[in-house]
């Protein structure tokens, strides 16, 4: 099944991608503006192509999730998976809120440290952890150490007892079940290369209950990504649930359950579980286990909350087609040519929305057919210099970003309220080859 959303309806209007995205208005004299800033101001600032992040978004998204968990009467703990979206900035903020992060790498480990993120509050997922990761994972005392093989429960013991360590350990667990999103985002059935077989789980668990430097607490699972159906999830936890009861009845001690991330949003105008219906299938499994509830949404706390500004280098009519060109390319955004992705895209100039739309292939200047962000989109003539914004960029956009065809990574910006500042500035071209070095024998 793929991720993109059927192309039977008509797509949404640029007013019906605004009216769904609350930190987004239109007005007649500023264009599209986002909080109180018009995007044209940033434009006018930092150029283009520019990500913007509002972070009210940011931090009602992460309320209305902690509040959902919370009326559902669970013990539950939001860990950001900070993958989505890693600048310091957006690390801080939730930071700020309480959240903890969901880390993958001794990167991302660094980074939410010096974000201010406490060790207490990290959780490492991931299919392979070096020594040296599992190591500063030990010395910084992180609070959960998600395991994801036998090899990898073997590794951990021999690193954690040669440091005199004890590692709270989570076992994550395959449950075998298909979340229904894009092939290359499915993580939960037996073929893919996450998590623990499921009918190993409590032999495992057992066993790392007698090694060395662990201690387990809990299970883990994680399905998948974009998930927009809650039956995946309940199939997933109701099976964690049978492990819980399996485990007690074996007189083993855990109590807590991590139920991943993988929460999807509407990026066209698709039905999407609200955080209420996702917390309902938690609780609904878990409610009267006594256990502590984790969860690493990553997308679904920063995707909607940020866009990708760009700017129409020029409009090509060729062969009947007209593509818009822009600034910006599958280096900046690749979910596009990635996962066949489809982003809303809405003009910046309040008469640019309004004017007669045609069909429009809109593109980057990068030399590959896939450098295409969208297909046949009905779009005002757009002019050399106009504006657009591309929609729900803030989760696995500018974290995936590269320099291809020696484009540098371009600026971040975070705006709250009326003020907006710069996260972190655009690469210039001299950084393009920064810590590059020519062999003496070509000097
Ligand atoms: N926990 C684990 C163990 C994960 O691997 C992931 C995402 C998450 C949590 C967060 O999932 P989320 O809530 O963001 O769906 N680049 C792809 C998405 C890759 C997701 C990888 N793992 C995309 O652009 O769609």
């Amino acid at each position: 099944m793929a991720a993109s959303p059927s192309t039977d309806t008509p797509d949404p209007t640029a007013a019906e991608l605004i009216a769904a995205r609350p930190h987004l208005a239109m007005h007649a004299m500023d264009g599209l503006v986002i909080d109180d800033v018009p995007l044209n101001a940033i434009a006018d600032d930092v150029g283009t192509p520019v990500w913007v992040y509002s972070a009210s978004a940011m931090r009602r998204r992460c309320r209305m999730l902690a509040g959902a968990l919370a009326d559902a009467g669970l013990d539950a703990h939001v860990h950001y998976a900070m993958k989505a979206n890693d600048r310091l900035a957006v690390l801080r903020l939730f930071a700020a809120e309480g959240a903890g992060a969901d880390i993958v790498s001794e990167g991302e480990l660094r980074r939410a440290r010096a974000a201010g993120i406490p060790a207490d509050r990290i959780v490492f997922s991931g299919v392979g952890k070096s020594e040296r990761e599992l190591r500063l994972a030990l010395t910084e005392d992180i609070a959960q150490i998600n395991v994801e093989s036998a090899e990898e429960l073997a590794m951990l013991s021999a690193v954690a007892a040669a440091m005199d360590r004890t590692a709270r350990v989570v076992l994550r667990v395959n449950p075998d079940v298909d979340a229904g999103t894009h092939a290359k985002i499915t993580t939960g059935r037996a073929q893919d290369k996450f998590g623990i077989p499921y009918a190993d789980a409590v032999p495992l668990y057992r066993r790392a209950s007698e090694l060395p430097g662990i201690l387990p607490i809990g299970l883990a699972t994680h399905i998948g990504s974009q998930i927009l159906s809650l039956a995946p999830y309940r199939a997933a936890y109701g099976r964690l649930a049978d492990l819980v009861r399996a485990l007690r009845a074996d007189g083993l001690p855990i109590s807590v359950i991590d139920c991943g991330g993988g929460l999807g949003i509407p990026y066209r105008n698709e039905p999407a579980p609200l955080p209420a219906a996702f917390a309902g299938a938690i609780s609904a499994a878990l409610h009267n286990l006594d256990v502590r509830v984790v969860v690493e949404p990553g997308r679904w706390l920063v995707g909607p909350a940020g866009v990708l500004l760009a700017s129409v280098i020029l409009a090509k009519h060729t062969q009947g087609s007209r593509f818009v060109v822009l600034d910006a390319a599958m280096n900046d955004l690749i979910r596009p040519a990635m996962y066949d992705a489809w982003h809303g895209i809405v003009p910046i100039s309040a008469v640019d929305a309004v004017a007669p739309a045609a069909p429009a292939d809109v593109v980057g200047p990068v030399c590959e057919a896939g450098d295409t962000f969208a297909r046949n989109r009905m779009l005002p003539p757009l002019a050399a210099g106009a504006r657009v914004a591309i929609l729900d960029a803030g989760a696995y956009g500018s974290v995936m970003s590269s320099a291809y065809n020696a484009r540098p990574v371009a600026a971040e910006v975070m705006v709250d309220g009326s003020d907006w500042s710069v996260i972190r500035e655009r690469e210039s071209h001299a950084d393009l080859w920064r810590g590059e070095r020519m062999p003496h024998w070509l000097q």
